[in-house]
């Protein structure tokens, strides 16, 4: 907006037009003067004036012709009428036509004054109103554009998008949401989310976001089930300007057929397995009778190759136990036999047959526990657990050293540890061992066989057991694993 204020002065008059310019320039406004009314409205047009002082008694064109044209023309400029005594009702007549204010000849300069700021108030009110309405109008039509573009993009997409207000009301939806959800009806925003979702830890997870229980970058993320649909549910809170939790956001990812195709695997491995185990028993079994000399005397050389060729025969069956075990898991569990169980014999008997096998490889193997509670537990399964994490330690140690496995009482849960001084696991992999068939790369450890399904099975033996498994490792100083088991707890 401008900053200096254009006054145009209308007058015949040389004495009057002057008197004015000079009052007002002094005062910081731009003075533009016509003496005649064709003159004025030539200027108008080209100057756009910000007030208009009007005298109204001119020769030719009139000042009412003038107020007339400029009313018409650039109704947003104020005009003021200027009359000479005695022409009071004449100037009562411009003000109905649309003049802005009269001041009488000659001017009480207090009075003129005034007048004219007044108008330059009203013209710069005016001008700044308009402007805050322009700019209120593009915001609201950047707001509609960005709003359309949203949903459209929302529409867009092949995953649900679901956001809920405070009092768990749907106020945004796309149709993928729909489609996962089952809803053959359609949704009229605001929806409560009761009659929405299926699954009620869905619900709960919403819940738990608008108490605040999840911090405002944080998200829960779940496996839903609705009918014949299996969605990641992935939920995050909504906040509002001053940083409160409004609402929330949950995306849902359709993955009914990933988790089919899984299904087919597991059931694809077990099958496999399954034909497997019987011919490679049998050909154990064949070497075994062989060996013993059963059927006939061996020599030396032939005696190794059978010994051989039943070494060869267990380490498939032990990778065949493993692929029945993952597939077990994953289709809901391996059956167990749970009951309460003494860690510390276990640990025992499973170091005790490991022994040999550190010893060959040169590293001290021990076992330490105090007195410990029982635990709820298929001993087998645990035995399962320690062997396989006994002998990673043991393989992923090529340099000796030490491994103790240790168990303690934790509060209500028991604590064991394996613990290695071997090459260690790097960091960004840690995640990444308890996944079915990972393996980490490392020179040192090229030559150690396996399938990377040991840890997998671990894991899903702890969970079984509602227990939790974690590591903590240091490149070439060793791992540590630990695993939580909850005790049997007393009833009072
Ligand atoms: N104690 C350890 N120290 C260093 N790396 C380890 C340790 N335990 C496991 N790892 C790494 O994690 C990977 C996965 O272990 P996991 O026991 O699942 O499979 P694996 O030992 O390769 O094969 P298997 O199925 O025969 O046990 C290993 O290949 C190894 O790279
Ligand atoms: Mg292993």
């Amino acid at each position: 907006m401008q900053d200096t204020v254009k006054v145009l002065v209308v007058d015949d008059e040389k004495v009057v037009r002057e008197g004015c310019q000079r009052v007002l320039c002094t005062r910081g406004f731009e003075v533009n003067a016509a003496e005649s009314g064709e003159k004025a409205l030539a200027m108008i047009q080209e100057t756009t004036p910000d007030v208009i002082l009007l005298d109204l008694k001119m020769p030719g064109m009139s000042g009412e012709e003038v107020l007339e044209q400029t009313r018409k023309n650039f109704p947003d400029i104020p005009v003021i009428v200027i009359t000479g005594h005695g022409t009071i009702d004449t100037a009562v007549e411009c003000m109905k036509k649309g003049a802005y204010d009269f001041i009488t000849k000659p001017f009480q300069m207090d009075e003129f004054l005034l007048t004219v700021n007044r108008a330059a108030e009203k013209r710069r009110l005016e001008r700044k109103a308009r402007l805050f309405e322009e700019e209120n109008v593009k915001n609201l039509y950047d707001l509609r554009l960005e709003k359309s573009r949203l949903k459209t993009i929302i529409n867009c997409m092949a995953n649900g998008v679901m956001v809920t207000n405070r009092n768990l009301e749907v106020v945004l939806h796309n149709p993928a949401l729909l489609r996962i959800l089952n809803i053959t009806k359609e949704l009229n925003e605001p929806a409560s989310v009761t009659g929405i979702v299926c699954d009620e830890s869905i619900l709960n997870a919403l819940k738990d976001i608008l108490s605040g229980k999840i911090p405002s970058m944080g998200t829960i993320a779940q496996e839903i089930s609705c009918h014949k649909t299996v969605a990641r549910a992935i939920s995050a809170p909504v906040a509002g300007p001053d940083g409160d939790v409004v609402g929330t956001v949950t995306v849902l990812e359709d993955i009914t057929a990933f988790k089919e195709l899984d299904r087919m695997k597991s059931d694809f491995i077990n099958m496999v397995a399954h034909e497997l185990r019987s011919p490679v028993v049998s050909i154990r079994q064949l070497n075994s009778v062989m060996l013993e000399g059963l059927a006939g005397s061996l020599n030396e050389k032939q005696k190794d190759f059978t010994a051989r060729g039943i070494a060869k025969a267990d380490s498939l069956l032990e990778l065949i136990n493993d692929l029945l075990n993952v597939a077990r898991l994953e289709s809901g569990g391996i059956p167990q036999h749970r009951v309460p169980t003494k860690i510390g014999p276990i640990m025992d008997e499973v170091v005790r047959l490991m022994e040999p096998r550190a010893k060959d490889s040169g590293i001290r193997l021990s076992v330490h526990y105090s007195d410990l509670k029982e635990v709820s537990a298929d001993p087998a399964q645990i035995d399962e657990v320690l062997n396989n994490l006994i002998t990673n330690a043991i393989n992923y140690s090529p340099d000796g050293g030490e491994v103790t496995v240790t168990a303690s009482t934790a509060g209500e849960h028991i604590e064991i540890k394996v613990k290695d001084q071997g090459v260690g696991i790097p960091k960004e992999e840690i995640s990444r061992v308890f996944e079915k068939f990972y393996r980490v790369k490392n020179p040192r450890t090229r030559k150690v066989m396996g399938t990377g399904l040991g840890l997998s099975i671990v894991k899903g033996i702890v969970e079984a057991h509602h227990g939790t498994i974690s590591l903590e490792s240091e490149m070439d100083k060793g791992t540590t694993f630990t695993i939580l088991l909850p005790t049997i707890q007393e009833q009072i």
